[in-house]
């Protein structure tokens, strides 16, 4: 081994080798997409440290993320070798778009959210998408269909008491692009200190919670992000807990 570490056969071996690994890393490794719609006002229920810039959250989906993502690897790849987001590759045209579509209902700051989510996700996939198609894109997926009209058209809307069961959310979704979409659902918040019960009426943290929150509507999207496909993952979502959709 001594002999061979000083070899120039091993570092021509070890540069290959860190070549090789930087390659598959650069290069990413997805299957497919998941294209993930929020809803703000629960966004901004589960922020109780830091609330959203806007109390008045925006009762529209908007996008969180096009994640490229792999069936075998629960965690998806992320922040791969690649460009950096630079916002002047954007036109300011898509900009506009971007604003409706993708804002960032938590800070308010936009751009931080699109560089965000391009440097942890979007240049994983960037042999697929650059930067500009990345955005346009995704805005394409959101655009047509409307997830907030498909729920409205089927009487699903905000309401602070109301709650629904995992399937009445998600039938309507599946007729509407005739796929199979995941729902993601947060736990609804613990009260502040001063509202809070006896400690024994209280849910444990990480157990079952009583009610939870539509969070998300993950849509999955074939390698190249052209055609809808069935998302089979399973869902974020408790079973069997009533789902709540707040305004
Ligand atoms: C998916 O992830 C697994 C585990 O990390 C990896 O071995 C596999 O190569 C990935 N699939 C593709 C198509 O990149
Ligand atoms: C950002 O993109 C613009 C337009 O493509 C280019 O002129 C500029 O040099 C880029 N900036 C950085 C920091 O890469
Ligand atoms: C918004 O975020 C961008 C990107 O992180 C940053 O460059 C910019 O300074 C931020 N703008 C404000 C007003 O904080
Ligand atoms: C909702 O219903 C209206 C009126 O029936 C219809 O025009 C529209 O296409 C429907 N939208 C969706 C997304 O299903
Ligand atoms: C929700 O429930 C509370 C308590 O049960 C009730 O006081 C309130 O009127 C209800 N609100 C709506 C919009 O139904
Ligand atoms: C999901 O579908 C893909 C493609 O059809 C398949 O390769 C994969 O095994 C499926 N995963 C699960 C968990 O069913």
């Amino acid at each position: 081994m001594a002999v061979l570490k000083s070899s120039p056969a091993f570092l021509v071996l070890a540069f290959a080798f860190a070549f090789f690994l930087c390659f598959i890393m650069s290069t990413g490794s997805y299957v497919y997409f998941q294209f993930v719609q929020q809803w703000p006002p629960t966004n901004c229920r589960v922020r109780i440290k830091r609330p959203c810039s806007n109390p008045r959250p925006l009762q529209i989906f908007t996008i969180h993320g096009l994640w490229p993502s792999n069936y075998s690897n629960p965690t998806m790849p992320s922040n791969c070798i690649g460009s950096q987001f630079n916002e002047t590759k954007l036109s300011p045209k898509l900009r506009n778009k971007l604003k409706r579509s993708w804002p960032n209902v938590e800070s308010g700051n936009d751009t931080e959210l699109w560089e965000h989510e391009w440097n942890k996700h979007g240049t994983c996939a960037e042999q697929t998408l650059n930067q500009m198609q990345y955005f346009q894109r995704s805005h394409g997926m959101w655009y047509p269909h409307s997830i907030t009209e498909i729920l409205k058209n089927a009487s699903i809307v905000p309401s602070p008491n109301q709650t629904w069961t995992y399937s009445d959310i998600v039938s309507p979704i599946k007729k509407a692009i005739r796929r199979t979409p995941l729902l993601r659902c947060k736990p609804v918040p613990a009260l502040p200190k001063s509202q809070r019960g006896p400690k024994s009426q209280r849910a444990q943290p990480n157990s079952r919670p009583q009610s939870q929150l539509l969070h998300e509507v993950v849509y999955c999207y074939d390698y190249d992000a052209l055609k809808l496909i069935d998302c089979n993952r399973t869902a974020g979502c408790w079973n069997n807990v009533d789902i709540k959709f707040p305004p």
